[in-house]
C-alpha cells in the first residue's frame, strides 16, 4: 500500500524542512509551483515540500502562484496539506513568539487568481467553505502544541490582506472589529483553492511582529527576522511531532 502523502508549504523562513530530499519537478496546467516539491519520505509518511515564496524567497505574497502552488502538491499525491505562515498578532493573547492554529478566516486580497472553476460555464461550482480549515488536523497540531508546552492560541480568526505593504494602524483595528486575531499575506486563495481540490488544510501560524498600531513605533524587519529565526526551529520540532502524529 502506498504511503498517506502530506503536503507542507513553507511560509517566510521555513525553507528547509530536512537536509536529504529527491527534488521532483511538476509543471501544471497553471505554470510551475514557486519551486521543485521536495521529496522526504519515512517507513510511514511521504512528505511534499514546497515554499510558498519559492528558493530563494523571490515571489512576494500577491506574485505567488497559488493554483500551480496547489496543483503541483494534488498532482504529486498531497491528501492533505500543512501550511506555515508568519502572521502579525492583532488579538492582545497572540504576542510576538506565540503560534496560532486558525480556525476562521477573512480575505480582504484582491486580484489574485483565486478558483480553479474559472471557466467552465457549464458547471459552475460554489464550493462550502464555512469552516476553511480542517478541525481533525486543526486539534491533531494543538495536541503537539499543548504537549510540547508551546505558547500558542488553539484558533483564531486570520485576516489575509493583499500586500506586500503592511496595514495603517486604522485597518488593523477595523480588522480588529471585524474579529481577527493575526494578520498575513498568504493564507488566500491558497486554502480556497485546497478546499476546490479537495483537500484538507490546516494552517500553522506563527506571530512574528505585533500588527500595525499594537506597539509603540514602526515595525522593524530587523526585528521581524530574529523572531523567524528563533520561531522556526520551534515550527520544525512541531512539524516533526505533527508528522509523527498522523
Ligand atoms: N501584516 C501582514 N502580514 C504579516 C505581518 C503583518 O503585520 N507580519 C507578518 N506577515
Amino acid at each position: 500500500m502506498s504511503r498517506p502523502t502530506l503536503g507542507l508549504i513553507g511560509g517566510t523562513g521555513l525553507n528547509a524542512f530536512e537536509e536529504r530530499w529527491e527534488t521532483l519537478d511538476v509543471d501544471t496546467p497553471y505554470g510551475a509551483p514557486a519551486a521543485p516539491l521536495r521529496v522526504v519520505e519515512n517507513d510511514s509518511m511521504r512528505i511534499l515540500f514546497l515554499p510558498r515564496h519559492g528558493d530563494p524567497h523571490r515571489f512576494p505574497p500577491h506574485a505567488v502562484n497559488y493554483r500551480a502552488n496547489l496543483w503541483a502538491l494534488k498532482q504529486a499525491g498531497a491528501e492533505a496539506i500543512l501550511a506555515v505562515n508568519a502572521v502579525g498578532g492583532i488579538h492582545p493573547r497572540l504576542a510576538t513568539g506565540h503560534f496560532c492554529v486558525p480556525n476562521q478566516l477573512i480575505d480582504y486580497t484582491w486580484g489574485r487568481d483565486s478558483t480553479f472553476f474559472e471557466t467552465d460555464l457549464d458547471f459552475v461550482t460554489h464550493i462550502d467553505f464555512s469552516e476553511p480549515y480542517d478541525s481533525a488536523l486543526r486539534q491533531k497540531l494543538v495536541e503537539v502544541l499543548v504537549s510540547r508546552s508551546i505558547a500558542h492560541s488553539p484558533s483564531g480568526t486570520y485576516g489575509v490582506t493583499q500586500g506586500p505593504r503592511l496595514e495603517t494602524a486604522a485597518e488593523i483595528r477595523r480588522m480588529e472589529m471585524d474579529g481577527c486575531d493575526i494578520v498575513g499575506m498568504t493564507a488566500m486563495p491558497e486554502a480556497g483553492l485546497a478546499r476546490e481540490l479537495n483537500l484538507p488544510y490546516v494552517c500553522l501560524a506563527l506571530v512574528v511582529n505585533p500588527a500595525a498600531g499594537k506597539a509603540a513605533g514602526p515595525i522593524s524587519m530587523a526585528d521581524i527576522e530574529a523572531v523567524l529565526s528563533d520561531g522556526m526551529d520551534q515550527v520544525q520540532s512541531v512539524l516533526s511531532a505533527f508528522v509523527a502524529s498522523l
